[in-house]
């Protein structure tokens, strides 16, 4: 990927950047050019190695800030420092997420509680905060990661699928609210991508999933982070309240 110049001067907050789908987003936009603030709560080797090479190389800056984002009361303090820090936010890509798995009629309510607060609360939250400083700015992209268990469901997966509709909701919602305002917001719904949160899953499930697919076989990790630097581009500017999905054809 080329750097671009209008990318250069942007920067993009990826949460739950320090390994799987962030770390895939941070590193694509990143080479693309663009400032990257990779957040999550713990600052991996693979995130300290795509720093490390992004100072080496053509690529644009990529930093660690340490947060945990179940701490939706500090979310204020830490768009204020980030403002200060790194100056006006282009872009937020709201990744990060938990992915607890279980029939529902034995999950623990702190389990379901975990999931509403990670998945949905405090990236409703960040956005809040983040997108009143583009307001000011008058442009920002905001692009949400769903899944398409948000809209075809999956046993096992009922609490996790409700924040992932969510996000799908919230999307088109704030689409119409802020985008008289320069300010864009889209979502990508992957299909199952091979990462930690996954790893439970394999064997004959993997392989139906497989066989499923139009496609004959799985997204990748950087399928969907070509869709999301393709949604913070100026290719993309008259998209917004959308949902892209990206999974080889599992929902054909
Ligand atoms: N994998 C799939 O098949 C799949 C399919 C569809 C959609 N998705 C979506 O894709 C996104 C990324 O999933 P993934 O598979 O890459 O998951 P993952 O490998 O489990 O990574 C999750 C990321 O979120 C961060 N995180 C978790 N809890 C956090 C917290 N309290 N505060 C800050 N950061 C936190 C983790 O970092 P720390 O642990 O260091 O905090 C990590 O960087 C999620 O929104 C998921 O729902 C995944």
């Amino acid at each position: 990927m080329t750097r671009s110049a209008t990318a250069a001067q942007r920067t993009v907050l990826v949460t739950g950047a320090s390994r799987g789908l962030g770390l895939g987003i941070a590193r694509k936009l990143s080479a693309a050019g663009y400032r990257v603030i990779a957040l999550s709560r713990g600052k991996s080797k693979q995130i300290a190695e795509a720093i490390a090479e992004a100072e080496c190389g053509k690529e644009g800056p990529l930093h660690f800030v340490a947060f945990d984002l179940g701490k939706v009361g500090e979310i204020p303090v830490l768009v204020k420092n980030l403002r200060k820090e790194f100056g006006p936010l282009y872009g937020l890509v709201n990744n990060a997420a938990v992915g607890h798995d279980g029939a529902l009629a034995m999950m623990h309510n702190a389990r379901i509680e975990e999931l509403v607060r990670l998945n949905t609360l405090s990236p409703i939250v960040l956005t809040k905060y983040v997108v009143r400083a583009m307001m000011s700015e008058g442009v920002g992209r905001i692009v949400n990661v769903a899944s398409i268990i948000g809209f075809t469901g999956f046993s096992g997966l009922a609490a996790y699928a409700a924040t992932k509709a969510s996000m799908i909701g919230f999307t088109r919602s704030l689409a119409r609210e802020v985008g008289r305002l320069g300010i864009n917001v889209n979502a990508v719904a992957p299909g199952f991508l091979d990462t930690d949160m996954t790893h439970g899953l394999g064997g004959e499930q993997l392989q139906r999933v497989i066989r499923r697919s139009a496609l004959r076989r799985l997204a990748e990790v950087d399928d969907v982070a070509n869709a999301v630097e393709f949604l913070l581009g100026e290719d993309a500017r008259n998209i917004s309240g959308t949902v892209l999905t990206v999974d080889a054809g599992a929902t054909a």
